[in-house]
């Protein structure tokens, strides 16, 4: 474009007033100013080639209202054809016969680099030029309005705030209402207490994995009450929720000293067991530990294992040989069985760190002789588990070069 902005929205009206007053405010009038947007308006009756500027005519077949003529129009049409110099710029006719607008139809018009908005008015519009120009027909509810100038304004104002540097701000838009198919969760200022009404006491606890929790929660909860049609289906959540324990989930080694229910065990225990395996052969066998003198022992066996004598639990996850099914896959069966525990572990916020033990034959042996196991059964390692008393931010180790499609590609 070479002209800086990041998006031109040229509207042709009858009414360029309507538009004019529209984008002369806030934050659209200082993303125009900062040239980040243009808003070019184009009054369609300037174009039109009757003496008296007259724009419409009756309805060929007799019926009620006034259509706007298609030479107007497409003369106006060519006008910003011209300006944008583009052999088929978008044009978007505003109309309720057009395709529902919603925030991912914003997200796609926010790429453009311009856009050009058809404005009808009056009963319709002459079909002819709408077949000739229109790449979009647009509705943004189904009901009718007066004129296509509010529904243009609709789409200017949420496609512009979609715009690199038009809100101050940098938001996070993933957290907005209807990405991810969920609604924006409740959000409070101050004062903390407002007529009786306190604000959620999560929220100033100044723990962000419970807060991230809480608002994912509420999120869900609300869009489940207000706007069920949204949420294509409960899995929505689910996939939303697992992909936040994922990224949540961090190595943590401080804990309160609290200790740990056997609900909570349990739980744990129930995701380690819902692990893949191979074979279905689920070939392996957990201990728990909970008595104090045992974990200081423990945390006194191995290297690298000194938050276990602050732990509320252990849990040693461990292969049994003796099941010939697959037990050649133990050591990746228990692995997933691991990861599933200290998945689960930070959903109910609870702190855990995998300790390797296997395959470590020393560390292997000690734990054994420690734990009396019999000799079919192999520690592969230890989960240490405990009510958190350090935060980690969620990892990003996302790194596209460790990506390869099809064969290796040395990305580095
Ligand atoms: C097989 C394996 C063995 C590990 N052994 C230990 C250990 O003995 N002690 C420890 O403190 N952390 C141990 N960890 C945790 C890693 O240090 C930790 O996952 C890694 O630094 C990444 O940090 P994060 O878990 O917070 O993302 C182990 C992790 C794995 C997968």
């Amino acid at each position: 474009m070479g002209c800086g902005y990041s998006i031109k929205f040229y509207v042709m009206t009858l009414f360029p007033e309507v538009i004019k007053n529209f984008i002369n405010y806030s934050i659209l009038k200082r993303a125009t100013e900062k040239k980040i947007i243009d808003i070019n308006i184009f009054n369609i009756r300037d174009f039109s080639c009757d003496k008296n500027k007259c724009v419409d005519d009756y309805s060929f077949g007799g019926g009620a209202g006034m259509i706007i003529k298609a030479q107007p129009i497409y003369d106006c049409y060519l006008e910003i054809k011209n300006k944008i110099n583009k052999k088929n710029p978008r044009v978007v006719y505003l109309t309720p016969q057009g395709k529902l607008f919603n925030q991912k139809y914003a997200k796609k018009l926010s790429n453009d680099q311009e856009i050009i908005l058809l404005c009808g008015h009056y009963e319709s519009i002459d079909e002819r030029v709408i077949k000739k120009i229109v790449t979009n027909e647009i509705s943004i509810g189904d009901y009718i309005l007066t004129g296509g100038e509010l529904a243009a304004c609709v789409l200017i104002d949420s496609i512009s705030r979609l715009i690199f540097g038009v809100l101050n701000k940098n938001i996070s838009f993933e957290k907005e209402s209807f990405e991810n198919n969920l609604l924006e969760y409740a959000q409070y200022t101050r004062p903390r207490i407002f007529m009786d009404y306190s604000v959620p006491d999560v929220l100033i606890s100044g723990n962000h994995n419970k807060i991230n929790s809480w608002r994912l929660k509420d999120s869900f909860e609300r869009t489940l009450i207000k706007r069920p049609d949204i949420l294509k289906n409960k899995n929505d959540f689910f996939r939303g929720n697992i992909m936040n324990a994922i990224l949540t989930r961090r190595s943590i080694r401080k804990y309160k000293n609290h200790d740990i229910s056997e609900d909570q065990i349990n739980l744990l225990l129930k995701a380690a067991m819902s692990a893949p395996s191979a074979m279905n052969s689920q070939n392996w066998e957990f201990i728990v530990i909970k008595n104090r003198e045992h974990l200081i022992e423990l945390s006194k066996l191995n290297p690298y294992s000194e938050m276990l004598s602050q732990a509320g639990a252990a849990i040693i996850v461990c292969g049994d040989l003796n099941k010939n099914l697959a037990k050649e896959f133990w050591i990746q069966n228990c692995s997933a069985a691991t990861q599933n525990i200290l998945l689960q572990a930070n959903v109910i916020e609870l702190g855990a760190v995998w300790i390797g033990i296997c395959p470590f034959e020393d560390r292997m042996q000690k734990l054994s002789e420690n734990l009396k196991l019999p000799e079919n059964i192999k520690p592969l390692g230890i989960i240490s588990i405990g009510i958190p008393d350090e935060f980690k931010p969620p990892s990003n180790n996302f790194d596209e070069n460790k990506i390869h499609y099809e064969e290796f590609k040395n990305n580095k």
